[in-house]
């Protein structure tokens, strides 16, 4: 083992456990406690807010919620009035029945989760959006699934192409003032009109759940297609991994829009029927720090970006607070950095505990629980029930300390079930009808712990969201200005990496500063913010294989001074 490994510090089960847990456990033990297991009728939200609603949780806190502008509390009963009234409200307004596609657009607030958990209530599948996306990405997402309804604000209205959506039934505005249409309907008046009771929708547990539109190195976003019975892995992590307790308070940092924001941010904790804190607006040091004190907030989960801007503030900062109550905190989404691990150990007196999962895999997958040394810079190990492996590209085991594909054994319980409308690209995932392939590489050293090393494809990673090169280089070219366009992630010390786009400009264009500019603007009103190059090249040419491929593994290679590798099927 190596030297510097971090000691257990408590939590969750130990070692020893674990390797007897992972010996034994089936995921079927873990259905016991979801009351379908008794009655055969599965709904998600009624296990995640009504089944608590019901029982001695009634009056226990399920959501605090705190922006510039509001400060609030629910409890679990009060959850289940104010989800059923957004059932009953999508309900009486629409045609929305079982399957249907309806999607959240708007920023963190109460009204996001009534309608999140209120849609799941009424049977239909939710598509959560990102705030910061513009209407190109709003567009494809809608028309792809074929979405029968939209929630979101007055503000972002303007980027829902409602004309251009002929299957776009509905848009439920949540506001003030709104002007009712037959379209469009006030879902804050509707809401304290509607009927606090409601049966939920009865559904199986193979039926859809959420949609989350997440990002491959060619095509569209593709529609990640989750179904009730992830429930039983989300909850069993949120008890193994997140250690939540009846009397914690848990600030999950992610937005909805990402599968975290789902996954742990509403169903793992309120499965669990622990307390969560929200914190809606932008990432503020201070505030962020203030939050913890103020809620008591005891397990936080969160980025490696968000962790390095707290750490690039400063260690003086976090003195003015009073940040004890923390006992677990977690990190997902990129490579944990050995160095923030310290920084946290430092400044927290915590382990930062490491999670490796994806929006396709549902929950969590490879991690650190509380109670198993940490090697910094490993994700950890499997979750008892999870069976991965390091493979070749013919889905052969690798022995430990082989570089290889990072894979998965087929089948745990919140594995995705389609890639919406694409079943090839679903089963392009798979190797030999055994093996999921995440596209990510890594090894397994002799103890067992998994190590990343990077994407086997050129997905990007910045600032913790997933965003594929292909997509902003389509975008890039409907620019007049841009012939072609390469795009990159170049690694940053903060953001994990940026965006960074090579192009070739059209006869009649100078490659100035202002056309930078306005190249940028373009990709942030087309697709939205975090997708907008940081860095823009001009060249005039670019890298193609002689199909016409832009071979980003060049620019890569350019950018970095790396040896560019095999050059031969490149034009010229
Ligand atoms: O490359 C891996 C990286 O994020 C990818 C999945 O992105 P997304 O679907 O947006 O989900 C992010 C949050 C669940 C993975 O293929 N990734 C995620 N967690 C880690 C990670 N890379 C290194 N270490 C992690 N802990």
């Amino acid at each position: 083992m190596e030297k510097n490994i971090i000691p257990v510090s408590g939590g969750g089960f130990n070692l020893a456990d674990y390797e007897k847990t992972a010996a034994n456990f089936k995921w079927e033990d873990a259905e016991k406690e979801f009351s379908w297991y008794q009655t055969g009728k599965v709904n998600i939200a009624y296990e995640a807010v009504d089944r608590h609603a019901d029982s001695f949780r009634k009056n226990k806190v399920a959501l605090y919620y705190k922006d510039q502008n509001r400060k609030e509390a629910y409890t679990y009963d009060q959850m289940k009035r104010m989800t059923n009234k957004a059932a009953n409200v999508l309900k009486m307004h629409s045609t929305l029945a079982k399957g249907d596609r309806v999607f959240i657009f708007m920023p963190r607030s109460p009204e996001l989760y009534f309608a999140l958990l209120g849609g799941l209530k009424l049977g239909t599948i939710v598509g959560p959006l990102f705030e910061a996306f513009m209407e190109g990405a709003v567009f494809d997402r809608l028309d792809d699934s074929e979405a029968k309804a939209i929630i979101t604000t007055p503000d972002l209205l303007g980027r829902v192409p409602v004309d251009r959506l002929p299957k776009l039934e509905k848009v439920f505005l949540v506001g003030e003032n709104i002007e009712e249409t037959d379209k469009i309907v006030d879902f804050n008046k509707q809401l304290k009109k509607a009927s606090a009771h409601f049966e939920p929708v009865w559904l199986g547990k193979e039926d859809g759940t959420v949609l989350h539109y997440t990002s491959g190195s060619t095509g569209r976003p593709k529609g990640v297609l989750h179904v009730q019975y992830a429930m039983v892995q989300q909850l069993q992590t949120a008890k193994w991994v997140l250690d939540l307790k009846e009397t914690d308070v848990y600030w999950c940092t992610a937005d909805p829009g990402w599968v975290t924001g789902t996954a742990y941010g509403v169903f793992g904790p309120m499965l669990a029927g622990a307390t969560s804190l929200i914190v809606g607006g932008r990432f503020k040091t201070e505030d962020w720090y203030q939050a913890i004190e103020d809620y008591g907030v005891t397990v936080w989960y969160s980025a490696p970006t968000a962790f390095r801007m707290l750490m690039g503030a400063g260690n003086e900062l976090i003195k003015e607070f009073d940040l004890s109550s923390l006992r677990h905190v977690l990190s997902v989404g990129e490579p944990l950095n050995p160095e923030v691990v310290k920084w946290g150990l430092e400044v927290f007196d915590k382990r930062i505990h490491d999670t490796w999962w994806m929006t396709e895999t549902g929950a969590q997958m490879i991690v650190n629980f509380g109670s198993m040394p940490i090697k910094p810079g490993s994700m950890g190990k499997p979750v008892p029930g999870i069976e991965a492996a390091i493979v070749d590209d013919q889905g052969n085991v690798l022995p430990p300390n082989s570089m290889g594909n990072l894979a998965l054994k087929k089948g745990w319980p919140a594995m995705m079930r389609k890639i919406w409308n694409n079943p090839e690209k679903y089963d392009s995932y798979f190797l030999n009808d055994e093996w999921y392939v995440s596209g990510d590489s890594a090894y397994m050293d002799e103890d067992g712990y998994f190590w990343f090393q990077g994407r086997v494809d050129d997905v990007i990673m910045t600032s913790g969201e997933r965003v594929g090169p292909f997509e902003v280089e389509s975008k890039l070219i409907e620019h007049p200005a841009i012939v072609e366009a390469g795009v990159i992630g170049k690694p940053d010390p903060v953001r994990g990496e940026i965006i960074k786009a090579f192009v070739a400009l059209y006869d009649g264009y100078e490659p100035t500063d202002e056309l930078k500019e306005d190249i940028r603007q373009f990709v942030k009103k087309g697709l939205a913010a975090h997708a907008a190059p940081r860095e823009i090249e001009f060249k005039d040419k670019l890298p193609k294989t002689r199909s016409g491929k832009i071979m980003r593994r060049v620019l890569k290679a350019w950018e970095l001074d790396l040896p560019t590798g095999d050059l031969s099927t490149m034009e010229d």
